[in-house]
C-alpha cells in the first residue's frame, strides 16, 4: 500500500466523473452518470458513475471501484502511476512515490522518434526544403499547420538521418528495428514526413508523401515496430480524445490530409483510418471516443462502399452512425478547399442516418425495369427497416414504397411485421445484481447493509461500535473493524476512500464490491438501523445456539448437560446479551 494519506488527499481533490468522463462518454441521468463499461464487451450504458460516492459500478460485469481502480484497470498502469498522474492533475506533490519505469528500451525508441521529428522539421526550413515548402503552400498548408502537425522533410538519397543517429550513439540494429534505416541507408528519401501518433500523443511512426519525384508510391508508412502497429493506428486520436467529449461525436475520415484540413476550419473531433480497412483494435478505440460516429469518407466508389461496410460494423456495436456523402470526386480535404467551411458544415449537419444511407445505396444499383430486381429491392428494404426501432419512420418508408411501386400497403406491412417478429431480440435485462442479491439470505443482507451504511452515513459507525455487534461472517466482521479503524484515524470515511485504502486486500475488496453492487438504499433512520442490528443479533444467537446444541449432543455429564441446556434457553429468550 502506498502512503495512505497521500492517496486520500489526491482522491478527495479529483472528481471521478471528470476522470472517467475524459475517457468514456458519460451521460447524466438523475444523480448519476452512465456510460458504456470498458471492462467487458458491452453496448448498453451499464457503467454507473456516482459523483456523490465517487465510485463507479457496472450493473453488468460488476466492476467496481474508485478513481484509482478505474485508472489502473483502464490505462493498465500501477497504483503508483495512477497516484502520480492524478497528483499532477490536482497539484499534489508525488515526488516521493517510487514508480517503476516502463521498459527503458521503449523510452529510447520514443526519444529516437522525437529526435527524428526535429531533424525532419529542420530539413523543411532549409534551402533543400524549398520545393517541398512550395508544394505544401500550393496545397494550402500554412506555416501554422506545418508546426501544429510537426510536418517535416526527408532528404534525397544522402542517408543523413542514419548518420546523424549513429553520431548520437544509436545502434544501427535499433534504427533498422525502428524502421528508420535500411541497412545503413535511410528508409525515407525525399518525402514530406507526417509524424503518426499513438493514443497518448507520442510520435511512433511516419507517413512519407511524395511531392516531387516520379515514385509511384504516394505514401510510405513506417513498418511494424515494437511501438507501432500500422493497422491499429488512428491519426489524430490523441487530439480527438479531448474534442469528442465536447462535440459528443467523432468524425471518421480516410486520410490524415482530410483530418489536417478539417482542423484548419476548427473541426477537430476527427480521426483518420489511414485507409479504409478496419481492425478490431481500431473499432475498440473508436468506440471509446463517442456513442455517435459520423462517417465522412471519400466521395468515390471505394469511399462509399467503405461507409456502407464500416457503418454496419459500428451499428452492430450499438453506436449511432451517420453518413456524409461527398461529391464523387471529392474527399474532405479537397471539398473544404473548394467549397469552404460553411458548405462543409452543412454537409455534416445533413449527415443521414445509416439505415437511410443504406437504403439509398442499395437503390443505386437496381435496374427498375427488371421485375426481379425491383422485387428484390423492395424485399431488401423491408428487411433493412425491420430492425429499426422507430416505428413511425418504418411506416413512412413503407408508405413511400407502396406509393413508388404501386403496391398495397397491407402487403408490405404484413411482410414487415413478420420479419420484425423474427428479428426482435429479447432485450437484455440489467437485472443480474438483483438475482445475486436475492441469493443472499436476510442475515447476510443485514450485515452488508450495515457495512454499506457505515460508509454512507457516518453516524452509523459509532452506533455499530456502541452496540458491540457480533457479526457472524468473517469478511463483514473485518470490514466493520477496518471501517472503524479508518474512521478513527482520519475522522471521516467515504466509499471511494475506503476502496483505495483496501486496494491491496483483494479478498476484502471482493466482499466490498459485492456490497456496493447490491445497490442498497442510501437513506436510513435509526429505527431501520436497529432493525438490521436485530437481524444480525438473531443470526449470531442462532449460530451460538447451534454450537451449543452440538456440544449438548456430545456431552455425557448430566450436570454439564443441564448447564448447556440453560444457556441455550437463556439465548432463546434473549436473556444473555450479545458481546
Ligand atoms: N494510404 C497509404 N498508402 C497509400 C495510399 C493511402 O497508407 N499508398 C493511406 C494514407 O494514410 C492516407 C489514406 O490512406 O492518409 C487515404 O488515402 P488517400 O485518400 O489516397 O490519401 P489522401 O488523404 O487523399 O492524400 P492526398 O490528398 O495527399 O493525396
Ligand atoms: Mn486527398
Amino acid at each position: 500500500m502506498q502512503d495512505e494519506s497521500l492517496s486520500r488527499q489526491i482522491r478527495q481533490k479529483v472528481d471521478i466523473v471528470d476522470i472517467i468522463g475524459e475517457r468514456i462518454p458519460l451521460e447524466k441521468k438523475g444523480k448519476n452518470y452512465f456510460g458504456v463499461c470498458p471492462f467487458h464487451d458491452d453496448r448498453s450504458p451499464s457503467l454507473c458513475v456516482s459523483p456523490e460516492k465517487q465510485i463507479y459500478t457496472c450493473f453488468s460485469c460488476h466492476a467496481t471501484g474508485s478513481v484509482f481502480t478505474f485508472l489502473t484497470n483502464y490505462e493498465n498502469i500501477t497504483f503508483a502511476e495512477a497516484l502520480q498522474y492524478l497528483g499532477e492533475k490536482v497539484g499534489v506533490d508525488t515526488k516521493n512515490i517510487h514508480i517503476k519505469k516502463q521498459n527503458p528500451k521503449y523510452q529510447q525508441y520514443y526519444d529516437l522518434y522525437d529526435l527524428t521529428v526535429k531533424y525532419y522539421q529542420n530539413n523543411l526550413s532549409t534551402k533543400l526544403g524549398e520545393t517541398a515548402r512550395s508544394y505544401l503552400e500550393k496545397r494550402g498548408i500554412t506555416e501554422e499547420i506545418i508546426k501544429e502537425f510537426q510536418i517535416g522533410l526527408s532528404l534525397r538519397g544522402i542517408d543523413d538521418l542514419t548518420k546523424l543517429l549513429i553520431l548520437k550513439k544509436y545502434d544501427l540494429t535499433d534504427l533498422n528495428i525502428m524502421g528508420l534505416s535500411n541497412g545503413d541507408h535511410d528508409v525515407y528519401s525525399n518525402r514530406i514526413m507526417f509524424p503518426l501518433y499513438d493514443p497518448n500523443g507520442r510520435v511512433v511512426a511516419f507517413s512519407g508523401r511524395v511531392y516531387a519525384s516520379e515514385d509511384s508510391n504516394k505514401y510510405v508508412n513506417t513498418k511494424e515496430t515494437p511501438i507501432f502497429v500500422k493497422g491499429d493506428c488512428l491519426y489524430h486520436y490523441h487530439i480527438a480524445k479531448q474534442e469528442c467529449r465536447i462535440s459528443k461525436s467523432v468524425i471518421v475520415m480516410e486520410g490524415f490530409m482530410d483530418v489536417i484540413r478539417a482542423s484548419t476550419i476548427g473541426i477537430k473531433n476527427t480521426i483518420a483510418l489511414m485507409g479504409t480497412a478496419l481492425t478490431n483494435e481500431q473499432i475498440r478505440l473508436i468506440k471509446r471516443l463517442s456513442n455517435q460516429i459520423i462517417l465522412c469518407l471519400d466521395g468515390d466508389k471505394p469511399g462509399r462502399n467503405a461507409a456502407y461496410k464500416i457503418g454496419e460494423i459500428f451499428l452492430k456495436e450499438g453506436i449511432e452512425v451517420k453518413v456524409v456523402t461527398l461529391p464523387h470526386d471529392d474527399d474532405p480535404d479537397s471539398f473544404i478547399l473548394k467549397e469552404g467551411k460553411e458548405s462543409f458544415l452543412s454537409y455534416l449537419e445533413n449527415a443521414v442516418n445509416y439505415n437511410d444511407y443504406k437504403i439509398k445505396v442499395i437503390r443505386e444499383d437496381v435496374n427498375f425495369n427488371s421485375i426481379q430486381e425491383t422485387s428484390d429491392y423492395i424485399n431488401r428494404v423491408i428487411e433493412e427497416i425491420s430492425v429499426i426501432d422507430d416505428v413511425i419512420r418504418c411506416e413512412i418508408i413503407l408508405k413511400k414504397l407502396a406509393k413508388d411501386f404501386n403496391i398495397g400497403y397491407n402487403t408490405l406491412e404484413k411482410k414487415f411485421l413478420n420479419l420484425r417478429k423474427k428479428n426482435q431480440k429479447p432485450k437484455v435485462q440489467l437485472e443480474v445484481k438483483k438475482v445475486s442479491l436475492s441469493r443472499k439470505n436476510k442475515y447476510r443482507k443485514a450485515m452488508e447493509q450495515v457495512v454499506y451504511f457505515m460508509l454512507t452515513n457516518e453516524w452509523v459507525i459509532s452506533e455499530v461500535e456502541r452496540e458491540k455487534l457480533l457479526i457472524s461472517d468473517l469478511d463483514v466482521r473485518i470490514l466493520v473493524k477496518e471501517i472503524i479503524y479508518y474512521y478513527k484515524k482520519y475522522g471521516s470515511v467515504t466509499i471511494a476512500d475506503f476502496i483505495t485504502y483496501l486496494s491491496d486486500k483483494d479478498e476484502l475488496l471482493i466482499s466490498l464490491n459485492s456490497i456496493i453492487n447490491a445497490s442498497y438504499r442510501d437513506q436510513l433512520d435509526k429505527e431501520t438501523l436497529y432493525l438490521y442490528f436485530g437481524v444480525i443479533r438473531e443470526d449470531s444467537i442462532n449460530r451460538q445456539i447451534k454450537v451449543l446444541e452440538k456440544k449438548l449432543r456430545e456431552e455425557l455429564d448430566p450436570k454439564r448437560q443441564a448447564m448447556i441446556g440453560n444457556e441455550i434457553r437463556a439465548l432463546r429468550i434473549g436473556e444473555i446479551k450479545n458481546g
